[in-house]
């Protein structure tokens, strides 16, 4: 072996967030963790955002997640429990992410996952996970909200199935793991979290990682919690349920959001806010952290940075250090990105022809 093959052999290796953070999180029996390693993501200084916001921001990306969202961190938790429980079968209602993640978990813990979903509404690159891990897929001729209904009712009146949703409280206890992370990387807790909300699993999740944090005396506060919803689907801004959910962000496209009541406890005891963000918002914050950061986010994972541009415009910026999680990876959606911008015809194989191409367009 070289020298740079035993360096690279011998670094410690990320295990997955239930070998790292076990005595934070419910009991699981070695023999039935189910995980792929899941969770040290990277935290990734933001210098054109920050720049914009006034604020030290940084980037979360838990589109480098197993598969490719922050949901592996929550899932890793309630199929190893599942699983330790001897429930043959998992269910979730998805707008694409949990079905991905539940599809990968459960065929790593040996059970059958059934996936109920809105009808085209899912993102490609999530209709494919799906179809690659075998999960028996229910397409419905109605909305998340509808699908989560659904999903809720077979796990409780159906034998040894697995309800996989974050109203699961063992996905919340796996995804609070990142404010954990982020604390540990950056040495303490941010001034402030944002981060897109939309069944409000995950902005309940951060709260109550960073609040255990702190109780626990490795810190002396937790952050402001800042969260965004998609203007067409903003139940919580708007004070009451929203009937037909609407936005290009499809992973947020929600009406009626299960933990509700976490995400607007995290809101009141942080100090923090929840917000809306159009599309046209959501978008150009997707391909200002593509083209000037070189993060490829998916669109609903952009929500968050999209506020933070949106709050400083107003004067209402956070400053000091900030984390804007970055939820999904953007491959996810290749649609958006093909719908406003395609390949170009094709060229010569002639040397002159791409040296002119490369003089004009090289600026
Ligand atoms: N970002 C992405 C990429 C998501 O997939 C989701 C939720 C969220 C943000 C919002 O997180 O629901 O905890 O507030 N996706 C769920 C799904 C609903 O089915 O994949 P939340």
């Amino acid at each position: 072996m070289s020298q740079a093959e035993s360096s690279i052999a011998q670094a410690p290796q990320h295990r997955g967030v239930i070998n790292r953070y076990r005595g934070w999180l419910p009991g699981i029996p070695d023999h039935a963790v189910a995980t792929l390693g899941e969770g040290g993501t990277p935290l990734i200084e933001a210098p054109c955002v920050s720049e914009k916001v006034g604020a030290s921001v940084h980037l979360k990306f838990e589109g480098l997640n197993p598969t490719a969202s922050f949901k592996d961190r929550g899932m890793t938790v309630a199929l190893s429990r599942a699983a330790a429980r001897g429930e043959r079968l998992s269910i979730c209602a998805s707008t694409g992410n949990t079905a991905a993640s539940a599809a990968a978990y459960s065929a790593r813990a040996g059970m059958t996952c059934f996936v109920v979903v809105p009808v085209g509404k899912i993102a490609m690159g999530k209709a494919v996970q799906i179809l690659a891990h075998g999960a028996r897929v229910v397409q419905i001729e109605g909305n998340f909200d509808d699908a989560l209904r659904i999903s809720q009712r077979a796990a409780a009146e159906m034998d040894d199935v697995a309800l996989v949703n974050s109203v699961n409280p063992d996905r919340i206890e796996g995804q609070k793991t990142s404010a954990f992370e982020i604390s540990e990387s950056l040495g303490a807790p941010p001034e402030a979290l944002a981060l897109p909300v939309g069944n409000a699993g995950n902005i309940t999740a951060y709260w109550r990682g960073f609040s255990e944090w702190r109780d626990a005396g490795y810190s002396e506060h937790a952050p402001r919690m800042l969260g965004f919803q998609a203007a067409g689907s903003a139940p919580l801004v708007e004070g009451h349920d929203v009937q037909n959910p609407e936005t290009v962000a499809s992973a947020i496209r929600i009406g009626a959001p299960a933990s509700k009541e976490g995400a607007l406890a995290a809101m009141r005891e942080s100090g923090g806010l929840i917000e809306s963000v159009t599309d046209e918002e959501i978008l150009d914050a997707q391909l200002l952290l593509a083209r000037e950061e070189g993060v490829f986010c998916e669109p609903a994972s952009a929500a968050g940075v999209a506020g933070l541009l949106k709050l400083a415009g107003e004067g209402r910026a956070p400053t000091g250090t900030v984390v804007s999680v970055l939820t999904g990876h953007g491959l996810k959606d290749p649609d958006v990105i093909l719908a406003r911008n395609r390949l170009p015809d094709p060229l010569p194989a002639d040397f002159d022809t791409v040296a002119d191409y490369m003089r004009r367009e090289g600026g």
